[in-house]
Order: C-alpha cells, then sequence, then structure tokens
C-alpha cells in the first residue's frame, strides 16, 4: 500500500510521478483569496480569514502560470481512465475551468458546495458567500471513469430526509451537496490551541469524494495536502495515497494525524452496492440442471406461453426468439424487449418459479 506524505513543491515534486499511474486526484489550490486588511465580525473580534503566505500571487498571469503547471502536471500523472476533482472559490474557479479546458480535460460535473454553516458577510455589503465550487473531469471524453453510482446514492442525504432514507428511499446524489464547513474536533489544532490551517476541508466531502470515484485500493493524490483531509479519507476508505505539500509544519501535523487513521470496512468503502451480480447465461444454467432443455415457460400466473431452448432462446408460437425479445412481443408492449428475468417463470410441482429466483440460486452456488 502506498501511503506517502512528500514534503516539497508540488511542481517539483509531481515531476517525479510517473506518468498515467494515478487514479484519482482531489485538488485543492490556493485560491488566491486577495485578502485586504483586518476583517472583523460584528460585534469587533478579528476574523482569521486566509491571507497565508501560500495563498499570495503578484497578478492574474503569476496565478495562471502557476495554475497551469500543476494542472498540467495532474494531466500527464492521471491514468487515462482516471479523473481529477478541483475544489475553489468564486476567486480562482473561472480562471481553473478554462485553464483545465485548455490543456484537454473534459468536464463531467461541476458542483456547487453548499455550506450549511457559511462565514458571514461581515459588513452586509453583497450575498453571503454560502458556496465553493468543485470541478469533476477526465482526460479526454472517452474516459471511462470510475464512479460508483449506487454508492452515491447511499451518501445522497442532501435531497432525501433522514426519517425517508431511514425507511430506504433512495435517489440519484445531484451536483448540489450540504456539507457543514470543518468545525469542532474535526479542525486541527497547533501548540497553542489554535486553528492549524486556514483551509481545512471537511471530511465529509473528501469521504464521498473518494468513495463515488474510486475503488478499494486505488492510488489517490492530493498535490496540495494541507491537513492531509484526503490521505485521512483514502485511508479510512482503504484507498493508497500520495499526499504533497510544502510547509513543514503541516507535513508534521498530517503524519500525526494520518497515523490516527484506521480503515473502516463498511459497504461504502468496498462499493458493495456498486458491485455487478455475476454474469451467466441460460445456456450454461440449462447445462448445470437448473432448467429443463423443452421445459414450459409460463407467466407468473402459471399460463404456459413458451419452450425453453438448450441454448437459452424461447420457442414461441413456432417461432425461435431471444427471452427478452419474446417477453415483450407476449406482452404486447410497445417496447422491442423486456426484461425475461422480470416476466418468465417455469412450473415446478404445480407451482410458478421466477427464473431470476433460479439464476440467484445458481450464482450462490457458483460463488
Ligand atoms: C487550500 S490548502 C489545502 C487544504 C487541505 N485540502 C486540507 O483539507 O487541509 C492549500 C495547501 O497547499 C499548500 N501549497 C501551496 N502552494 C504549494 C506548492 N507550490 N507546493 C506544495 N504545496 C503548496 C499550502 O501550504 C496549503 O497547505
Amino acid at each position: 500500500m502506498k501511503e506517502e506524505i512528500i514534503c516539497g513543491d508540488t511542481i517539483e515534486e509531481l515531476k517525479k510521478i510517473p506518468a498515467n499511474s494515478v487514479d484519482l486526484i482531489f485538488a485543492d489550490p490556493p485560491y488566491w483569496m486577495r485578502v485586504d486588511g483586518i476583517l472583523n465580525r460584528v460585534e469587533g473580534t478579528e476574523y482569521d480569514g486566509c491571507d497565508d503566505e501560500w495563498d499570495q500571487f503578484k497578478s492574474l498571469s503569476d496565478y495562471e502560470d502557476f495554475s497551469k503547471s500543476w494542472l498540467t502536471e495532474c494531466y500527464r500523472v492521471l491514468k487515462p481512465n482516471g479523473s481529477i476533482w478541483v475544489i475553489g472559490g468564486m476567486q480562482c474557479i473561472y480562471t481553473i475551468g478554462a485553464i483545465m479546458q485548455r490543456i484537454g480535460y473534459w468536464i463531467i460535473n461541476d458542483v456547487v458546495w453548499y455550506k450549511k454553516n457559511p462565514t458571514p458577510n461581515f459588513m452586509g455589503t453583497r450575498l453571503n458567500n454560502s458556496h465553493e465550487t468543485l470541478i469533476w473531469a477526465t482526460k479526454s471524453k472517452e474516459a471511462k471513469y470510475h464512479f460508483n453510482y449506487k454508492t452515491a446514492k447511499e451518501l445522497n442525504t442532501d435531497t432525501v430526509d433522514s426519517i425517508a432514507f431511514a425507511r430506504g428511499a433512495r435517489k440519484q446524489l445531484g451536483s448540489v451537496w450540504r456539507i457543514s464547513v470543518c468545525q469542532g474536533a474535526e479542525r486541527l489544532k497547533d501548540e497553542e490551541g489554535n486553528k492549524l490551517h486556514s483551509a481545512q476541508k471537511p471530511e465529509e466531502l473528501l469521504y464521498r469524494i473518494i468513495a463515488i470515484s474510486s475503488k478499494p485500493g486505488s492510488i489517490v493524490l492530493d498535490p496540495f495536502g494541507g491537513t492531509m483531509t484526503t490521505g485521512a479519507m483514502a485511508k479510512k476508505l482503504g484507498r493508497q495515497y500520495i499526499m504533497i505539500e510544502r510547509d513543514k509544519r503541516y507535513c508534521k501535523f498530517g503524519e500525526q494525524r494520518l497515523a490516527k487513521v484506521l480503515y473502516e470496512d463498511t459497504p461504502i468503502a468496498r462499493a458493495q452496492f456498486d458491485e455487478k451480480p455475476l454474469k451467466v447465461s441460460m445456456a450454461e444454467m440449462i447445462a448445470a440442471g437448473y432448467f429443463k432443455e423443452g421445459e414450459d415457460v409460463c407467466f407468473k400466473s402459471g399460463e404456459p406461453v413458451a419452450k425453453l431452448l438448450a441454448d437459452g432462446k424461447l420457442e414461441y408460437k413456432n417461432e425461435i426468439i431471444d427471452m427478452h425479445s419474446c417477453a415483450a412481443i407476449a406482452k404486447g408492449v410497445k417496447a422491442s424487449r423486456l426484461n425475461g428475468f422480470d416476466v418468465w417463470y417455469v412450473l415446478r410441482n404445480g407451482n410458478p418459479i421466477s427464473i431470476a429466483v433460479i439464476r440467484d440460486n445458481y450464482r450462490k452456488a457458483k460463488v
């Protein structure tokens, strides 16, 4: 298992990583926030925003050059079917999105991270800035990137309320994610008990990203490690990680954080919801004795409709048809095919038994 923290400049360190070697990248780069002066809360206390040295750039072209360099290296190290997530605020995401497209990245989605508890606009001079944007992209339009669709549904608490969720309701995960900013015990503190990092991301955000867009054992790279949130969630989910961070202090604290994280063996971590059932054919089940050549195939009512042939096709009104097309014809629907496993039964001791149930028994016996 690769579990690496590399303390150094990201562009130099990325250059040392082999081409096409990484499955997933999460990048939380400097946003170039351009914070001027001291920000005070309404009651007068000072707000500790992001005015760090690592977030300073001389000009837009300086920021563009930097973004182009690291995004180009990320493009090189990403596997052809890998994917990249880049997070940014309004200060940088448009610049980054344009550069990504020029490099050749193909955008799959942009996701709005809606902060349930955003920092207020203290002066009341403009809208409260309550979201950040994530760009999810691949190296090309043709990339067969990894997406755990059903796992994403299991993590969708944004559009399904908790009572319905507990009762088993699930919906497709959308592109607006309601997640709190990093706070409380999750927030790393320095030796004096102060906030260690001004831009630590919430674990829930990284957990979701890694769980839905990688698989167990995948190599996850973060070129701007910070407090190592990405590494922590990769480890929890049983993925490998490479974290790059320039600041030695963040590397030290991050190392301590990662040492405490353990793999949690859960259906989400294993991507169990997205496991594909074993592919089996009717012909092989007939050969194995689970069905009989020539036996009657019927509807749920038990009414015989067709006869099963040795190759798994059906003889229906003197024609030989595959069982899915035959299901559509026999049911008289407009569609040219229905899933035969949802339609067909066979009579066993006078009882209609679903062929899907018999297939499940065969699969269980096979594994
Ligand atoms: C927005 S923060 C990342 C925070 C991180 N996602 C977390 O949850 O803690 C960006 C980080 O990139 C680091 N950084 C900035 N420029 C860098 C460079 N050229 N090479 C390596 N690290 C860099 C900064 O020190 C900072 O910790």
